[in-house]
C-alpha cells in the first residue's frame, strides 16, 4: 500500500453507488436505489454520489443539472469531457435530492473496440460483436472506472467507497482492482444471469444447484460473456452481498462465491397519522378502479362492484420466474370453485406486464369512450332535472300537493339523448381480455396460457382476467393511475414466483396495507416466514413451490385465494390493517443498517490499519439500536382498538434481518435460513427435467 493509500481518512468516507437503475426505471433495482436514498443521504449527506447511465429519455424528468461543489469531482469530469465523454451531473429529483453522476455510454461508443481488447487482455472476457447490453455493459464500466481513477488521483485524503448492484454496473470492479485504483468496493447482486435463464427454462433449479457446470450452461445459452463479466465483479469486490439467502444459495454455486452477507431490501415506509387513512386511500383508489371497470365490461357490465374482488400480479414479463403461469392456472380452478359454490361474488384478476405492443385496442379505448360520454349525458340531464326540479319548487306556494311529475323533469329530448347513449353501449363481442394491441399475439405465453384455460370474460365467468401489457402511469388513457394508487385500490396481490431473489412488489403491497400472496422461493416470501411465526394470520400468504408438486402449489394457491374470496367486508377491512402494521419490517430505517455494516467491512478489508484499536460499535451509533427497532413502528402502534402485534420469531433486531457481521469471510452455507438447502445434495445427477 502506497502511502497517499495509509493517509486516506476512514472516518468519513465518500460514497459512489452505481447502478444501471439510477435515474432509469426498469424493475426492482430502481425501488431499491431510490427507496434507499433517504437514510444513505442521512448518514452521507454530500459525501454520497450515485452514478448511472444517461438516458436522454428520462433524465430530464429525472434530474436537476448542477455544477460540482466538490472540486476533485469538478475536475475530473472536466478532464473527461474534454476528451469527449458526455455526463450529466446533478440532483436526483426523489426524496432526498442525492447527487447524482450519469454518463453517456453514447458518447463513448468510439471507444469499444479498444476497451473490449482491453477486457479480454486484462481479464480473458470475451465479448461477441453484437450485444447491445454488453456493450452498454462494457462502455459503462469503463466510464466508471475512469472516473473512479481520475477521481481517486485528485483526492488523495478521503477514503472512497464504490458500492456497485448487478452485472450490467460491476465491470468497473475487475478494473479497478487491476488498475490499483485506491478505492474500496462492494458488489450487490440481484439476482444470477444463469438463475435468471436456467430459471426461465424447465430445470429442476433449485434441488440440482450444486450440480450445475455453470460454464458449459452458461455457453449454451450464449450469456458466457456476461456471465463472466458478473463473476469477475462478484471475485474482485472487497465484499461481496446480495439480497436474500436464496439467492446467497444461489450465487456461491454458480457465482462460485459465499457472500459475505445479506442486505435485505427495505422501502421508505411512510407512517400515516391515523390508521383509517391509509383504509380511506383504499376506498378512493378502488372507485377509481371500479370506473375503469364500467367502462371495460360496457355491455356485459352485470355484476356487483360492491362484490367484486379486485387481485392483481405484476412486474417485468418473465412468465415462468414470476409465475404467471400457476397464476392464471389457479384462477381457472378459483373460476370453477366459485360457480360450483354458486358465488355472488366477482373476481377481477389483473395482469399488470409490459411487453411489446403496438398501442391500445380500439376495443378497449372505445369502452372508455362510451361510459364516460354516457357519464357526461347523465350529469348534464341531471343538471337540467335539478334546474326544472329548482323552478317548480321555487314556483310552490302551498296551493296544492307538491308533486312534480317525472315527464315534468325528465323531458323528451333528454330521454332519446339517454337512449342514444345506451344503445352506443351494446357490443357483441366479450370484454376483451387484453387491453393492447400484441406484438405477437399467437405466441404470447400470457394469452396462450389464458386461452388454454378458456376464462374469456363471458357473463358467467365469475373470474374476470384483464391483461394490461404496460406499465401503469396516471396519464394513461385506460386504467389512468400510477401504480402505487392501482396497488392501494385492489384487494390483494398475487405473485407466486418461482425465481425472485427478493420480489418488491409483495413487499410494496404490505407497506401499504394489501395482503398478497408470495412462495418460499422468492427472498421476501422466505424473509417473512423467518419473523413472523404466522405470515397467513398477517395477511403475508407463502405458497410453498419448494417441498411439493407444482400441482399441490397451485391448489394451494387456488385455495388462499378461495378463502380470501369467502371474507366479508370487516375481516378484509381488519386484514389490512393487520398487513400495513408489519411494515417497519420492511422500512429503510431499520434495514439501512445491513448496508452501512456491509461498507463498514469493505473499508476494513481495505484499510486494515486505519481500524487498528478502534471500537468496532463506532459506526452503529445512529440510531439503529435495538430498542429503537421498532422505534414508531410496530410497539408504539398499540392503542387498544388496534389489532395485536404479529408474533415475531424471537426478538428480531437490525442484525437478526440481516446477517452481514465485521468477522465474516463469507457465509456458511449451513447459515442460510429458512429452508435446509441441502437435503436434496445426494440425488440424482443433473441435468433434472421437471
Ligand atoms: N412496478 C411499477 N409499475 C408497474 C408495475 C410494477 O413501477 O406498473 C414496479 C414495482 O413497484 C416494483 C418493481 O416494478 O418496485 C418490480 O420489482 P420486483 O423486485 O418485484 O421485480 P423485478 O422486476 O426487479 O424482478
Ligand atoms: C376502507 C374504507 C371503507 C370501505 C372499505 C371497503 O376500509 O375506509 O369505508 O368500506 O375500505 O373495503 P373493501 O375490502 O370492500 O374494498
Ligand atoms: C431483481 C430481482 C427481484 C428483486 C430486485 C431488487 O430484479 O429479480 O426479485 O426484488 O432485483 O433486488
Amino acid at each position: 500500500m502506497s502511502s497517499s493509500e495509509e493517509k486516506r481518512d476512514v472516518r468519513n468516507p465518500i460514497l459512489f453507488e452505481c447502478a444501471w437503475e439510477v435515474a432509469n426505471k426498469v424493475g426492482g433495482i430502481y425501488t431499491v436505489i431510490k427507496t434507499k436514498v433517504p437514510v444513505t443521504v442521512s448518514e452521507f449527506g454530500d459525501r454520497y454520489c450515485l452514478i448511472g447511465p444517461l438516458s436522454y429519455k428520462t433524465a430530464p424528468m429525472e434530474v436537476e443539472a448542477e455544477d460540482p461543489k466538490d472540486e476533485h469531482l469538478a475536475g475530473t469530469l472536466d478532464s473527461m469531457r474534454a476528451q469527449g465523454v458526455k455526463a450529466l451531473y446533478g440532483r436526483w429529483l426523489i426524496e432526498g435530492n442525492p447527487h447524482v453522476l450519469l454518463f453517456d455510454t453514447g458518447s463513448a461508443y468510439s471507444r469499444l473496440d479498444e476497451w473490449k481488447a482491453d477486457l479480454w487482455n486484462l481479464a480473458g472476457i470475451p465479448s461477441p460483436p453484437n450485444d447491445h447490453e454488453t456493450n452498454e455493459t462494457i462502455v459503462f464500466g469503463y466510464l466508471v472506472a475512469w472516473f473512479l481513477g481520475d477521481y481517486i488521483s485528485r483526492q488523495q485524503t478521503t477514503a472512497v467507497i464504490a458500492h456497485f448492484h448487478e452485472w450490467q454496473a460491476g465491470l468497473a470492479i475487475p478494473l479497478c482492482r487491476k488498475r490499483h485504483i485506491d478505492v474500496t468496493t462492494v458488489f450487490t447482486t440481484h439476482a444470477t444471469l444463469l438463475g435468471r435463464y436456467l430459471c426461465a427454462g424447465s430445470v429442476d433449479f433449485y434441488n440440482n444447484l450444486q450440480y450445475f457446470d455453470v460454464d458449459h450452461e452458461a455457453g449454451k445459452r450464449g450469456i458466457y460473456h456476461r456471465y463472466c463479466i458478473e463473476r469477475s465483479a462478484t471475485h474482485c469486490a472487497d465484499v461481496f452481498t446480495t439480497v436474500s439467502h436464496i439467492t446467497a444459495y444461489e450465487s456461491e454455486h454458480l457465482l462460485k462465491r459465499k457472500p459475505d452477507g445479506v442486505l435485505p431490501n427495505g422501502l421508505n415506509v411512510v407512517k400515516f397519522q391515523a390508521i383509517h387513512e391509509f383504509q380511506n386511500l383504499h376506498a378512493t383508489s378502488k372507485a377509481k378502479i371500479n370506473e375503469f371497470i364500467r367502462g371495460h365490461f360496457y355491455g356485459q357490465y352485470d355484476f356487483d362492484l360492491d362484490n367484486t374482488l379486485y387481485l392483481f400480479t405484476a412486474g417485468r414479463y418473465e412468465y415462468r420466474n414470476k409465475g404467471v403461469d400457476m397464476f392464471i392456472e389457479a384462477l381457472a380452478r378459483l373460476n370453477y370453485q366459485l360457480q360450483k359454490a354458486g358465488s355472488n361474488i366477482t373476481v377481477v384478476a389483473f395482469i399488470i406486464m409490459p411487453a411489446t405492443t403496438h398501442s391500445y385496442t380500439i376495443e378497449a379505448l372505445k369502452g372508455q369512450a362510451v361510459t364516460k360520454q354516457l357519464r357526461d349525458t347523465v350529469t348534464e340531464i341531471q343538471n337540467r332535472i335539478g334546474a326544472r326540479l329548482f323552478d317548480h319548487a321555487a314556483r310552490f306556494h302551498g296551493e296544492e300537493k307538491f308533486t312534480p311529475s317525472p315527464d315534468d323533469l325528465l323531458s323528451e329530448e333528454d330521454q332519446v339523448l339517454l337512449k342514444r347513449r345506451i344503445f352506443a353501449l351494446k357490443r357483441n363481442s366479450l370484454p376483451p381480455v387484453v387491453t393492447h394491441n400484441m406484438a405477437d399475439d399467437a405466441n404470447d405465453p400470457i394469452l396462450n396460457q389464458i386461452r388454454r384455460v378458456k376464462l374469456f370474460n363471458h357473463s358467467h365467468d365469475r373470474v374476470k382476467i384483464i391483461f394490461h401489457p404496460d406499465f401503469l402511469n396516471s396519464n394513461n388513457p385506460i386504467l389512468g393511475l400510477d401504480y402505487e394508487e392501482f396497488v392501494r385500490g385492489c384487494h390483494l396481490g398475487v405473485f407466486p414466483s418461482y425465481y425472485e431473489p427478493w420480489g418488491y412488489t409483495p413487499a410494496e403491497c404490505t407497506v401499504m396495507g394489501i395482503p398478497s400472496i408470495t412462495t418460499n422461493l422468492s427472498g421476501f416470501g422466505c424473509f417473512m416466514q423467518d419473523l413472523i411465526e404466522r405470515p397467513e394470520e398477517e395477511g403475508c400468504y407463502i405458497i410453498d413451490r419448494r417441498m411439493q408438486s407444482v400441482e399441490d402449489s397451485v391448489n394451494q394457491l387456488g385455495n388462499f385465494m378461495f378463502q380470501f374470496t369467502q371474507r366479508t367486508r370487516r375481516q378484509r377491512i381488519n386484514q389490512r390493517n393487520r398487513v400495513e402494521r408489519l411494515s417497519p419490517l420492511l422500512d429503510w430505517k431499520n434495514l439501512g443498517i445491513e448496508y452501512s455494516k456491509a461498507r463498514q467491512l469493505a473499508l476494513r478489508r481495505a484499510y486494515p490499519d486505519a481500524f487498528f484499536g478502534q471500537e468496532r460499535e463506532e459506526v452503529y451509533e445512529n440510531g439503529f439500536g435495538e430498542a429503537d427497532f421498532f422505534g414508531g413502528g410496530i410497539e408504539r402502534m398499540k392503542p387498544g382498538s388496534m389489532p395485536a402485534s404479529p408474533r415475531l420469531r424471537g426478538i428480531a433486531t437490525p442484525g437478526d434481518l440481516g446477517t452481514l457481521t465485521e468477522d465474516m469471510q463469507g457465509l456458511n452455507t449451513s447459515d442460510y435460513r429458512g429452508q435446509n438447502w441441502h437435503e436434496h445434495d445426494e440425488e440424482d445427477s443433473y441435468p433434472f427435467p421437471l
